[in-house]
C-alpha cells in the first residue's frame, strides 16, 4: 500500500469536516490511510485523486461520503450511559411534563448522535415504565445518526456485552421488566415492543437547517458527539437545539462536554451534580 500523500489526505480530512462537521483527528487516529485505501477498493477506485473527484460530489451523492464516515468514526455506546440522566427525566422531567400538560401532549424525544441506538431504547425503556404507571402518558422517540452502519445496527438492535454492561441490568430490575432476550452467548436481541418505539433515519448534525425535524422537542440527547466538532459548530447547535425546543425543554450532553459561551440563554439544571441545559419555561422563541 503507497502512503497516501499529505495533500490527499488533507483534502480529504477537509472535505470529512465540510460534510459531517467530523474533525478527523478527533475520531481516528490509526490506520487511516489504510481505511481510505480500503474503501478506494471498494468502490472501485485506483487513484487517491479519483476518489477525491467522487466525494467532492457529496452534496449530489453522499453514498461514498458516508461509507468513508462509517469506516473511519469508531462509535462507543452502550444502555442507560451517564445514569443519572435516566433517573433525573424519569424522577424529576417526566413528573413535571405530564403535570404541566395535563397529560394532553405527547413529549417528543429525540436522540441525536443515537449510535447503534443503545440510547434510544434506554430512553424507551424508561418512558415505557413510566407509562406503564401511568397509561395516560403518551411520547414519540426519534433517533437518528450519520452513519448508515450504526443505523443499520440499531434496527436489528441485537447487542453484546460492549453494550449492556451492568447499568442495564440494574435499569431493568428497577423497572421490572427486560429489555429484550438474552441468548447463550450473552447477546440480546431488544424485543419488538421496545424497538416499536423508536422512529430511527439518518440524520447529520452538519447540516443545521435540515434539523428542523428536531422541531418541538423536549428532550434532545446529543452526547458524547459535540466532541467532533469544531466550536462553531457546537455553538451553532446549540442555537438550534434552543430553537428547537419546547419552553421547559431540556438538552443532555455527554458527560466530559458542555455549554460555554453559547449565546442562548440555557438553564443549568443539576440534578446530583449531572448537568443539562433547560430552555426556561418564560421563553418564546
Ligand atoms: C461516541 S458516539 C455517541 C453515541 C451516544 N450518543 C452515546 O453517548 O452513547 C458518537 C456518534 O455520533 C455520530 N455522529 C458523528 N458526526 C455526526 C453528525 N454530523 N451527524 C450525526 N451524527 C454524527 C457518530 O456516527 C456516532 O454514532
Amino acid at each position: 500500500m503507497i502512503p497516501l500523500e499529505k495533500k490527499h489526505l488533507d483534502r480529504i480530512r477537509e472535505l470529512v469536516h465540510s460534510y459531517s462537521g467530523i474533525i478527523l483527528e478527533r475520531v481516528a487516529t490509526r490506520n487511516v490511510d489504510k481505511k481510505i485505501h480500503h474503501q478506494m477498493k471498494h468502490f472501485g477506485v485506483e487513484k487517491p485523486a479519483d476518489y477525491i473527484l467522487i466525494l467532492e460530489k457529496f452534496e449530489h451523492n453522499s453514498k461514498v461520503m458516508d461509507e468513508l464516515i462509517a469506516e473511519l468514526t469508531v462509535s462507543e455506546s452502550y444502555f442507560f450511559r451517564n445514569p443519572v440522566q435516566f433517573e433525573y427525566i424519569l424522577e424529576v422531567l417526566l413528573p413535571e411534563f405530564y403535570q404541566r400538560s395535563n397529560w394532553q401532549i405527547p413529549l417528543r424525544v429525540w436522540s441525536a448522535g443515537c449510535s447503534r441506538g443503545e440510547e434510544a431504547y434506554s430512553l424507551a425503556m424508561t418512558l415505557q415504565h413510566f407509562q406503564n404507571k401511568h397509561p395516560a402518558a403518551r411520547f414519540t422517540i426519534n433517533a437518528g445518526d450519520i452513519n448508515a452502519k450504526n443505523l443499520a445496527a440499531a434496527r436489528e438492535a441485537v447487542y453484546g456485552k460492549r453494550s449492556l454492561r451492568e447499568k442495564l441490568a440494574v435499569f431493568e430490575e428497577k423497572f421490572g421488566f427486560e429489555i429484550g432476550k438474552r441468548d447463550e452467548k450473552g447477546e440480546c436481541a431488544v424485543s419488538d415492543e421496545i424497538k416499536s418505539l423508536v422512529d430511527l433515519q439518518k440524520l447529520n448534525l452538519k447540516n443545521i437547517r435540515g434539523l428542523n425535524c428536531l422541531a418541538g422537542s423536549d428532550i434532545i440527547f446529543c452526547r458524547n458527539v459535540l466532541i467532533y466538532f469544531d466550536e462553531q459548530l457546537r455553538k451553532q447547535l446549540a442555537e438550534k437545539f434552543y430553537q428547537c425546543l419546547n419552553p421547559g425543554g431540556v438538552v443532555f450532553l455527554g458527560e466530559s462536554e458542555c455549554y460555554s459561551g453559547v449565546s442562548v440563554p440555557f438553564e443549568l439544571v443539576n440534578y446530583k451534580k449531572v448537568y443539562a441545559y433547560k430552555k426556561p419555561m418564560e421563553s418564546h422563541k
